[in-house]
This record gives structure tokens, sequence and C-alpha cells, in this order.
């Protein structure tokens, strides 16, 4: 293997960014050079102002380096963006327009109407939005993003059904775990031993970001899927794995089985390019009555697939099943590595920037 790419971490102390350096940790292509946070730590090593929690040691690569603020000045070109969404805006887009490539986590940018919001497996073409993009701002740099990390579940399993028995309505509830709350995130007084039906702003992000991800690109814009989504989010006492209870109208006919089969079969250009980061197989079916539990299996596939169960006929719309996936892997920084492994598999990170 040549020399890796350099690579900076925005938000590096928090519970994305975390992740961010845990996976990138031993990764073919890509190797963390530049970490980055608020004002509050910019200036001290990494080890001494992280509150580390992830179960095994900060990388000795990364252990001594020190945290920059977020200043589009770090010696990389590409960055991974796991900000608070308060600061994520602004900041994302000084970096773009200096030109660098920012993968995002961040909400801020996700509707943005050149910015591509990806699923490698499911929408890869949508990053024919990076061209206009770049135009409009005279950069070569441009901003990627990955969805929320209950939309990821939902719009990935969507995927295939949508393209072989198109969508017409849909209603999910989410259980989603404490760890998607960022930390220190949610009271352990408020969550310990129960559930509570309110997490700002998810319900419209997964009601407007899934139809985004499963809309077609159409010339220089993406026209939304045009099914109806309902979406009700609830915290739950889990430390990480989002599960969902999902039930679907299609416009045309099928059976348990066949979704089963589909889903079992599915996969996408991350597969076909072998990148680094993809999962044998995007979708896991189980046939066991009580599964998926996030306790068992939302580490399968190092947390990089959705795991779907219980798949049965619903008497109000056609068909239901349960979804689980892995928040902080699939749902946030392991979908922005897998977004950015794609770029690179299709030349986006190739030598010079193409001219603008
Ligand atoms: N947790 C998940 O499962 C998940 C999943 C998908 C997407 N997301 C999204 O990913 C982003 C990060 O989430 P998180 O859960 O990792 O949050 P978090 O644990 O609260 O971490 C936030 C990060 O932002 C940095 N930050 C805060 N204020 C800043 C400022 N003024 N300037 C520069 N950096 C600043 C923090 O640095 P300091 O330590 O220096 O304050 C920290 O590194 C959010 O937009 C979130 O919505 C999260």
């Amino acid at each position: 293997m040549g020399v890796k790419i350099p690579v900076g971490i925005l938000g590096a102390t928090g519970t994305v960014g975390q992740k961010f350096i845990k996976l990138l940790e031993d990764h073919p292509w890509f190797e963390v050079a530049e970490i980055a946070a608020s004002e509050r730590s910019a200036g001290r090593p990494y080890e001494e102002v992280v509150s580390w929690k992830q179960t095994t040691a900060i990388p000795a690569a990364v252990r001594n380096l020190e945290l920059r603020p977020c200043i589009p000045n770090l010696k990389c070109r590409i960055v991974f963006s796991g900000l608070d969404a308060g600061v994520a805006g602004p900041v994302e887009e000084s970096f773009a327009q200096a030109g660098f490539v920012v993968l995002s986590n961040s909400r801020n940018h996700r509707l943005d109407p050149d910015v591509p919001l990806i699923i490698p497996e499911v929408n890869a073409g949508h990053l024919g939005l990076v061209a206009p993009q770049r135009r409009r701002r005279k950069s070569n740099g441009f901003i990627v993003t990955n969805s929320n990390c209950s939309t990821m579940f939902l719009a990935l399993v969507l995927g295939p059904l949508h393209r072989s028995f198109t969508v017409e309505q849909v209603m999910v509830v989410t259980m989603q775990a404490i760890s998607g709350a960022g930390y220190p995130g949610v009271a352990s007084l408020d969550i310990l031993g129960n559930v509570i039906p309110f997490i700002g702003g998810e319900e419209e992000k997964m009601e407007i970001e899934t139809r985004k991800i499963l809309g077609r690109l159409e010339g220089e814009t993406v026209n939304l899927a045009k099914f109806h989504l309902s979406a009700q989010c609830n915290r739950v006492p889990v430390e990480d794995g989002h599960t969902e209870s999902v039930s679907v109208k299609f416009a045309h006919k099928t059976s348990s089985g066949e979704i089963a089969a589909l889903l079992r079969g599915f996969s996408g250009p991350p597969q076909e390019l072998n990148l680094p980061s993809a999962p044998e197989h995007p979708i896991l079916v189980t046939d066991a009555e009580d599964r998926p539990q996030p306790r068992f299996d939302v580490a399968l596939a190092g947390g990089m697939a959705a795991v779907v169960g219980r798949i049965r006929p619903c008497p109000v719309l056609d068909f239901k099943f349960t979804v689980l996936g892995h928040n902080t892997i699939r749902g946030a920084a392991g979908a922005s590595i897998l977004n950015a492994e794609l770029l690179k598999a299709q030349g986006f990170l190739d030598g010079k920037w193409e001219e603008v």
C-alpha cells in the first residue's frame, strides 16, 4: 500500500469524533493527521482533553496530537466532521470554501440543494451534485453529508424496497440509544428506567431526509421521493443501537418472503468496489421471532449493516418489520468513512483537484 491520505477530524473530542478516531486507526487509505475541536480544547494534547469512551485505548498516533481550532488551515485536504450542529454550518462551509472535502455528520447542510446526502448502496449517483456545488462556490472544495442516524437504517432498507415495489406510505416508531445524544447527552436521572417520547427535530429529519435519499437526481436537482412518511421518535435506556418499528404500503404487490429475499440479496457500489469499510451484506435479515435486539445484534458486520427482522403482513399498511443499526458507526462515523471511500474509488480525491 502506498502513502496514506492525511485526514482531519473536526469535533474530534465528541462521541462521533471518537468513533472516527477508532475506526480510522488501521484504515488502509486514510490516516488521522489533524484533530480539531472548540477553542476550549484547542492547543492541548488529545489525551489530556478527551473524555474517551471507547472500549479500546486511544490510538498511539493520536494520543499526543495537539487539538487545533476549527479553522481551515489544517495540513490535509479531507476533513470528517463530527461537530456540534450549533457550530457545524458555518465551520463546514468555511472549510469547503477553502478547498477542503468535508464529510459531514451534522444536519446543517444535508438539505442544501447542491449537497449530496449519500448512502453509497442506495444513491451513489447523487454525487452528481458535487460539480454544481463546486461551481457555485468557485472552489474545489465541497461538502458530502450522511444522514441522521435513525434515517440511515430506514433509508438503507427502504432503498431496495422502493426500487422494486414503490413505497407509498411509511409509519416508523424509533427506540433510540442514549449515545445518539452525544456526550454527556441525556442526564442519567432522566433516562434510567424510562422512555422519553421526544427527540428535538428528529422526526422532521427522518421525514425529509429519507425522501431526499430516495429521490431522483434530475439534471442538477434531487426531486424528493413522493411517498408519505410519519415518524415518532423515542429515547430509550439503551447504550448503542437504534431500533425502528416500520410499516410500509407499496404500489406493487409483494410478499414477506419476497421482501426478505430482496433485502438479503441487496448490495451496491461499496460491495462491487470492495471498499474497505463496506459490509459484505449491507442488510442482514433474521428469521428469529424476537430479533433484532440491540444488546445482541448491534455489532453484527462491525456495526456497518442494518439488521432486519419480523417481516410480516400489516393489517393497516401492507407489511411491517423491525430494523436495528449502530447509531455511531453506520449511523455516523462509519457512514462518513464509507462516503469518503466511495469518493476516492470514484476519483473525486485524485491528485490535483479538477478544474472548477
Ligand atoms: N451521536 C450520534 O449517534 C450521532 C449520529 C449521527 C449524527 N450525529 C451528529 O454528529 C454531530 C456530533 O454529535 P456528537 O454526538 O459527537 O456530539 P458531542 O459528543 O456533543 O461532540 C460535539 C463536538 O463538537 C465540538 N464543538 C462544540 N462546540 C464547538 C465550537 N464552538 N467550535 C468547534 N467545535 C465545537 C466539541 O468539542 P469540545 O469537546 O472542544 O467542546 C465536540 O468535539 C452532531 O451534529 C450530531 O447531530 C450524531
